[in-house]
């Protein structure tokens, strides 16, 4: 622990992730640090960047797949309260990139401030959402944010704004190590209105994907003009098992767990759908969920 000598009250050696990720798989992190401060998150970035430790920031893991194997080096969460907050000034949202998206879209309806409900939905932190530009079919979280607040691997804080700031599907160019939060300009309306679009979204999600199931949502990203879960679909791939790794019934582009099954399974799963799709309709699928 000399790496982190002084800091073993936010530091955990060996520390199982799979509890971390929404799938429940997956091996340990060599470290599992949990800053509560932004001092404390640069103290430990610069202790990795002097001791040559790869570091991964972790979200909800509602993104992610970790392997049997684990991860190698320290994975961060930012969970203390400092990473939570946020706050409305008129139309403006500022949050840290640790807050929970579902409980923004909440707030920002009740205030009457549009913008976020087509995330509804989508399980994340902020961050998470910001980094992969978050969204579906209804719209991205991109479309309203402003500027965000990142920290370079040697704990160097910088902003970044539109229109250098740009989202594209499913993607954003931020290369900085840490997202920590971000400005959000959002739009006065009808909280009536607002909320049933909430609703129409979750609804049409209850209705399209299998939400009951462990899953890290759609598997891969959608060509572009095309659906990857229908083109999964067409290829008669459904139901499709390897080890205790399934293709959904109610959406290819999902891959949901029963008893017993590992990571591999997953992993072999996903070459298998990238293979046949590759083989029947000469597209290769790019991966939308993180692999560790
Ligand atoms: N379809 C099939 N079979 C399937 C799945 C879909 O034929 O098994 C057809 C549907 O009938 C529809 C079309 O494919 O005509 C598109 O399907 P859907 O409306 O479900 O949208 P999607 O493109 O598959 C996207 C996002 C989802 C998001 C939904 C709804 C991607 C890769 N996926 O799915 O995002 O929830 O729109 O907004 O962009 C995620 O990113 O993890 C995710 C689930």
């Amino acid at each position: 622990m000399t790496i982190f000598a002084g800091l073993e009250s936010i530091v955990k050696q060996n520390c199982p992730l799979a509890d971390y990720s929404w799938y429940r798989l997956g091996g340990p992190a060599d470290w599992l640090v949990c800053p509560t401060t932004i001092e404390q998150l640069q103290d430990v970035l610069r202790r990795c960047s002097d001791n040559n430790l790869g570091v991964r920031i972790l979200g909800n893991g509602s993104n992610l797949l970790i392997s049997d194997e684990g991860v190698r080096g320290v994975v961060v969460k930012l969970e203390g309260e400092a990473f939570r907050q946020f706050a409305f000034e008129g139309t403006m949202l500022t949050v840290a990139a640790g807050a929970d998206l579902q409980r923004l879209i909440q707030e920002s309806v009740k205030k009457g401030l549009g913008g976020l409900e087509s995330l509804a939905g989508i399980p994340g932190t902020i961050g998470g959402a910001i980094k992969m530009n978050a969204g579906g079919r209804f719209g991205d979280i991109g479309t309203c944010v402003q500027t965000v607040q990142v920290m370079d691997a040697q704990g160097a804080i910088f902003e970044k704004a539109k229109p250098e700031l740009v989202f594209d599907y499913r993607q954003v160019n931020i290369t900085a190590k840490v997202i920590l939060g971000a400005t959000l300009h959002l739009i006065e309306g009808d909280a009536e209105e607002m909320l049933k679009t909430v609703k129409e979204v979750w609804i049409y999600k209850k209705n399209t994907q299998p939400l009951d199931t462990r899953n890290a949502g759609c598997i891969f990203k959608n060509p572009r003009g095309m659906s990857a879960g229908a083109m999964i679909d067409r290829a008669g791939l459904k139901g499709t098992k390897i080890g205790g790794a399934v293709i959904s019934e109610k959406h290819a582009n999902f891959i949901t767990t029963v008893k017993g099954c590992k990571s591999a399974d997953v992993m072999a799963l996903i070459e298998k759908i990238r293979q046949t799709v590759r083989d029947q309709f000469d597209i290769e699928l790019e991966q939308e969920i993180e692999i560790w």
